[in-house]
């Protein structure tokens, strides 16, 4: 069987909670990760920065490792990179954007939030989704940056600060009738658990990963020809990590054999 070549990619690890619903479903596929650890975070850096550093960033790895599709496992990047990406690119390119109908179907109470970066929640394209999917709901948007860095230290092996995180979403400690949130940034879901000690009254978290992987998979499945690369799963960044070491034992946990810096 034809292996594809999948590149993920986001500013730090929260991509890893997209891949590891892709990996599960397609094991046999080569994986290369690449974190833009120079840009990270991205929360609240300007549409047109993302956008450069990303298309820059996927072009420079497709040089070298012909790739056969592209998940932008990133809502930030998602909300503003897909059209230009998909311009110049000819393979297919999956985005990763908040379960916003999802949620707003499965609320009982019809009362969601948004958990995102700053970015994300004041995009057009999410007003667009809310207004589409969710205009019976009333929803609440957080924006924080905060919670990104908690989350990448968590994967980064350092122990999650739960004061700050309880005081960065202190916001919706008191909505009580909270039963749902879109984890719209694909840290998100790796301090879900952290998160709900948190928020004790949400009952539903929507995370997109499984929904992105069984995209992609459809997507691989209509390929005809494929880049035929042997290569194995690793990891890209942008500027030295400090612990690489330590990163690179952690990341084997994840099926991934290396770091490298891009040049
Ligand atoms: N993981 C990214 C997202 O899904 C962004 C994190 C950041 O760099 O702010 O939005």
């Amino acid at each position: 069987m034809n292996k594809s070549t999948v590149l993920f990619f986001d500013s730090g690890m929260g991509g890893l909670s997209v891949y590891q619903e892709a990996k599960k479903l397609m094991p046999d596929n080569h994986y290369l990760y690449c974190f833009d650890n120079a840009g990270f975070p991205y929360s609240e850096k300007s549409e047109e920065t993302i956008i450069q550093r990303t298309l820059y960033i996927c072009k420079k790895i497709n040089q070298d490792y012909p790739l056969d599709a592209i998940v932008i496992a990133c809502n930030t990047a998602s909300t503003v990179v897909l059209p230009p990406l998909r311009e110049q690119f000819s393979i297919p390119i999956v985005g990763t954007v908040p379960a916003i109908k999802p949620a707003a179907e499965i609320s009982q109470t019809k009362h969601i939030g948004l958990l995102a970066t700053k970015g994300t929640v004041k995009r057009p394209y999410v007003n667009d989704l809310i207004h589409k999917f969710a205009a019976h709901c009333i929803v609440e948007r957080l924006g924080s940056t905060k919670l990104v860095e908690i989350a990448e230290h968590k994967i980064q092996g350092k122990s999650v600060d739960l004061i700050a995180l309880k005081n960065e979403l202190s916001p919706w400690a008191s909505i009580e009738n909270l039963d749902t949130i879109c984890l719209g940034c694909t840290h998100f879901p790796l301090i879900k658990d952290e998160i709900q000690i948190c928020l004790p009254q949400v009952k539903n978290f929507m995370d997109p990963g499984f929904a992105i992987a069984k995209r992609l998979q459809f997507l691989l499945d209509k390929l005809e020809v494929r880049s035929k690369l042997e290569v194995k799963n690793q990891v890209f960044c942008t500027q030295d990590v400090e612990n690489k070491h330590q990163l690179e034992q952690a990341l084997a946990l994840w099926g991934f054999d290396g770091i490298t810096v891009l040049k």
